[in-house]
């Protein structure tokens, strides 16, 4: 039976009673309003662990006083759900009062693979997730935690993170889960309205007009960038935040194409902010 908590010290002894048992502990952090994409990273978990728990926490100190927290898509009993039937055996749903406690003043902030990409339009983001990563695995204390390649900067930085502050948790990453006609699954989606939601194919034709480009041997990252570009340009409805190759790792920026390399979007539509990738390595 899936139990549900909302605070931490629950959580806990639910944990070292499995802990104790020798019981081995899959995550998958999420801010609810579960589609496939996360049920794909639930069905890996259940797959390759003796329990899983799913946290639901749309975390506030991810998010610029700008961007989307309080319109943020939320849906608990579907949720519940999603998880139940898929074989979830803990949800933790905290509050953000129980998350961040009066006085809270300690972060978890990282340099370098957080200067470009997302990290450069949204300053705040990564030390957001840094630290609710870092508090979600103190508290869960996985063996192993699942994020989805969508959000590609994000699973270098929490796999860096994890390497930097020797957390004991293995990092496995899942691939893209796209709709029928190629749009990558977010929760942000709910935000298009019908002509916006055509309007935002351009990302995915554009992450397979790259991915084809390269295919068919183009080696030049600017002429690759600049055509992708150029067919996001084609979309009235569309507007450029970024169109960028990093090496995977470092999240540097790259002029040719070595090792594991990330293209990488993100793209207004209206007024909704969506990311799209792939990821070639050479
Ligand atoms: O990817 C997300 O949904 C969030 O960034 C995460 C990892 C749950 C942290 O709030």
């Amino acid at each position: 039976m899936m139990k549900v908590t909302t605070t931490i010290n629950e959580t806990r002894s639910i944990i070292s009673e499995w802990k104790k048992q020798g019981l081995t502990v899959g995550f998958v952090p999420t801010m609810g309003y579960l589609h496939e994409g996360h049920q794909s990273l639930i069905k890996k978990a259940v797959q390759e662990n003796d329990r899983v728990a799913v946290s639901i926490f749309v975390n506030p100190m991810q998010f610029s006083p700008n961007e989307d927290l309080d319109k943020y898509p939320r849906d608990f009993a579907a949720d519940t759900k999603l998880c139940s039937e898929s074989g979830v055996d803990l949800i933790f749903h905290p509050e953000p009062e129980e998350m961040y406690c009066d006085g809270f003043c300690s972060f978890v902030d990282m340099t370098g693979l957080t200067a470009e990409l997302c990290g450069k339009s949204r300053p705040i983001h990564f030390r957001g997730v840094c630290t609710v990563v870092n508090k979600l695995f103190n508290i869960i204390q996985p063996d192993r935690a699942y994020f989805g390649q969508k959000d590609a900067q994000q699973l270098s930085v929490i796999r860096r993170m994890v390497k930097d502050l020797n957390i004991p948790t293995e990092i496995i990453d899942c691939p893209i889960i796209r709709e029928a006609d190629g749009l990558a699954k977010s929760s942000r989606n709910k935000y298009l309205n019908p002509e916006e939601r055509k309007a935002a194919l351009i990302l995915s034709k554009t992450i397979f007009l790259g991915e084809r480009l390269i295919k068919d041997g183009e080696k030049n990252v600017s002429v690759i960038l600049d055509k992708m570009k150029k067919n996001i340009e084609t979309e009235p409805l569309a507007k450029i935040d970024y169109v960028e190759a990093v090496d995977f790792d470092s999240v540097q920026k790259i002029d040719e194409i070595k090792g594991k390399v990330l293209f990488a979007i993100a793209v207004y539509i209206g007024k909704t902010r969506l990311i799209d990738n792939f990821i070639f390595e050479a």
